[in-house]
């Protein structure tokens, strides 16, 4: 397998070249503070004992293992600290692959382009289902779409690139069609802290062996660089993917996992309740100017995307690129998610420049 830049790496260079000023809504790095415990604890730490510059658990550091299980109401056993959402996403689908008979993974169109990337990487098949026009799941069609040969599907709720919540109903249905067919269902929780509906419940509290969930703090802290995530096996599934986690790392970041553990004790619900006001705002500053442009759009209940579509001017590369050329706002063709929405652009909100930016497509489209 090649080493394939990512598109948005691409886009993002595309951009910083430009001729011109470019607002950037490509990547997904939020562009506000860490809690304040986050900058404390890391300088704290840059006087701590040599010992603690050592290796720590390779499953984690125990207070933060049982930190995350006592908010999630596992066992710390069950939990894997991981290099992000990512690893933990991707110890989730080997396990998959190498515990289950089938080696189909079923996910959604539009879908997170890292997990068919992950998928074909560890010898699986994906298979993307179309999700409704909303972004919700089209149960039927998933449930025909998962049999014997499925090893599991990966859901992403809140969802990146739709903003869609999942209702809980709708992931029950998966996780039991995937017990009936010996798969596991995989829930990528990272967006968790975006609830912007109160909508969200966690797949956790679905009580099933046949489901791992991950999650990070990458966004939730704005800590994208730190890589700190983490995945909940069910028990007899645990142990391979720590072994695997073990053989791929030794282990992650100490002070990272350090500097969350305290951050996830002492940071108030206003920090995340800030964050989602921002993004509320934003989303109402760049509806607007898309209602004004004439483009069709998806509101995100979560997460921090919009998807919009501009008549006669599908969201190609080539037009992606015309975008930044022409109206500096750079975003992300479509087709990168898949093939159901090839047609739109997805916008990520994570700029203090958004109403610029609304403005300027306004102006370009209007
Ligand atoms: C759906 C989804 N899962 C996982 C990730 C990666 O998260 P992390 O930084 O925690 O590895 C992202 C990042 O954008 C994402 O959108």
């Amino acid at each position: 397998m090649q080493y394939d830049t990512p598109q948005f790496f691409h886009l993002m260079q595309y951009a910083n070249t430009a001729d011109r000023d470019v607002i950037d809504m490509v990547s997904g790095n939020p562009d506000w503070e860490p809690p304040k415990t986050i900058r404390t604890a890391l300088k704290t730490y840059a006087d701590a004992d040599p010992d603690q510059f050592q290796y720590p658990p390779s499953d984690g550091l125990t207070t933060l293992k049982e930190e995350i299980a006592a908010r999630r109401n596992v066992d710390p056993d069950q939990v894997i600290v991981t290099n992000g959402t990512g690893e933990a996403n991707y110890l989730a689908m080997a396990r998959a692959l190498e515990y289950c008979s089938g080696s189909t993974v079923v996910l959604t169109d539009p879908v997170y382009p890292y997990y068919p990337g992950k998928a074909t990487m560890l010898g699986g098949n994906p298979t993307l289902v179309a999700t409704n026009v909303d972004g919700s799941l089209d149960i039927d069609a998933m449930v025909a779409a998962i049999d014997d040969d499925t090893a599991c599907i990966v859901l992403n709720t809140p969802n990146n690139p739709t903003g869609a919540i999942y209702d809980l109903s709708s992931v029950r249905t998966i996780i039991s069609a995937a017990e009936e067919h010996d798969a596991l269902v995989i829930m990528d929780e990272v967006y968790d802290h975006f609830d912007l509906t109160g909508s969200f419940e966690s797949a956790l509290t679905i009580d099933s062996a046949n489901c791992i969930v991950t999650s990070g703090f990458s966004k939730s802290m704005a800590i994208t660089g730190f890589r700190v995530g983490y995945a909940i096996f069910p028990e007899p599934l645990v142990d391979a993917a720590k072994t695997r986690h073990m053989l791929v790392n030794v282990a992650g970041s100490r002070p990272a996992q350090q500097a969350v553990y305290e951050a996830l004790r002492e940071t108030p619900p206003e920090y995340y309740e800030s964050a989602r006001e921002t993004i509320r705002d934003r989303i109402a500053a760049f509806t607007t100017a898309l209602d004004a442009a004439g483009a069709e759009y998806s509101r995100p209940d979560g997460s921090f995307y919009v998807l919009a579509r501009f008549d006669g001017f599908p969201g190609t590369m080539e037009n992606t690129k015309q975008l930044i050329d022409e109206a500096g706002v750079a975003g992300m063709p479509g087709a990168t998610f898949g093939t159901a929405r090839s047609d739109w652009l997805r916008f990520a909100l994570v700029t203090p420049r958004v109403e610029e930016a609304a403005d300027r497509l306004a102006a370009y489209f209007g």
